[in-house]
């Protein structure tokens, strides 16, 4: 696959990882389609690659609706011709509660728009890829898929768009199209902002576990796609990749305060 110059489809370009990785992409001379359901700053993302002197289109788009995902993937192509790059990057975060205050309809809405988004998306547009013999997606997992967070469904979708990963990543793999995931450690985007100054996450101890004692960047995940996308990966399929600053390695060593001295 050429390194410039792809259809790369991003969903949830408009904010935070999706954002990031879209001006990863067309930076280096891919045309960047962002679907997302925020039509307003998905506009201004196309804005601000365009005024860099790069391609981007935008879409309107919630990827839990199966009708519309089957839409976009045939408006997209005949628009813009054959994508071969798909980043499933929208997605919801969660509120943690106890049991007793659950809210179903959130519960719900989180594993349709992380799970059910990312399979749906890897569905219409894998299809059409494998039909051509060729093509790279990525999805944005977390490291919350492989550790136990008190966020039920956000954890739970997670965990199995780790699973469909795999499983897409064998049955894609073997007509030309690589599957492949990342899963991010804490990353300071826009809704991790929001969710510090409502005092619903403390950095201290969100950073605490990690090895590097440091947020992970959102470039620093769109390198990570473009890696994957790229033809440097051409052997990667069906994998994980966390991108955590060390956390999924540094969480024990953080339980057990580290090394004692003396
Ligand atoms: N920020 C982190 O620390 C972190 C860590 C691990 C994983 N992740 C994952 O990274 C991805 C991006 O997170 P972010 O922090 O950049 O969030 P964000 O809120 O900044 O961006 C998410 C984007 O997804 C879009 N979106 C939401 N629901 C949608 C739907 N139904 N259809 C289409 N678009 C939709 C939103 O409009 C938004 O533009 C998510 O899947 C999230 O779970 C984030």
């Amino acid at each position: 696959m050429a390194a410039t110059g792809r259809i790369a489809v991003i969903t949830g370009g408009a904010s935070g990882i999706g954002h990031a990785t879209a001006r990863r992409f067309a930076g280096a001379g891919d045309c960047v389609v962002i679907a997302d359901l925020n039509e307003a700053n998905a506009g201004e993302v196309v804005k601000e690659i365009v005024g860099a002197g790069g391609k981007a289109a935008a879409y309107r788009l919630d990827v839990a609706d199966e009708a519309a995902v089957a839409r976009a993937a045939e408006a997209i192509e005949a628009r813009h011709g054959p994508v071969s790059v798909l980043m499933n990057s929208a997605g919801l975060l969660q509120r943690p509660r106890p049991l007793e205050e659950m809210d179903d309809q959130e519960e719900a809405r989180v594993m349709e728009v992380n799970y059910q988004g990312t399979y749906l998306c890897c569905r219409h547009f894998g299809m059409r890829m494998a039909g051509r013999g060729q093509g790279a997606i990525v999805n944005i997992a977390s490291t919350s898929g492989y550790m136990r967070l008190p966020m039920l469904a956000y954890g739970a979708s997670k965990a199995a768009v780790i699973s469909l990963t795999g499983a897409l990543g064998v049955e894609l793999g073997r007509r030309g199209v690589r599957v492949n995931a990342i899963a991010p450690g804490p990353v300071l985007t826009p809704i991790q902002q929001r969710n510090i100054q409502a005092g619903l996450r403390d950095p201290s101890k969100m950073l605490a576990g990690t090895a590097m004692n440091r947020w992970v960047t959102m470039e620093e995940i769109a390198d990570g796609a473009y890696f994957l996308c790229s033809d440097q990966a051409s052997a990667i399929t069906g994998t994980t990749l966390p991108i955590d600053c060390g956390l999924l390695s540094g969480i024990g060593w953080s339980m057990m305060g580290g090394i004692p001295r003396g």
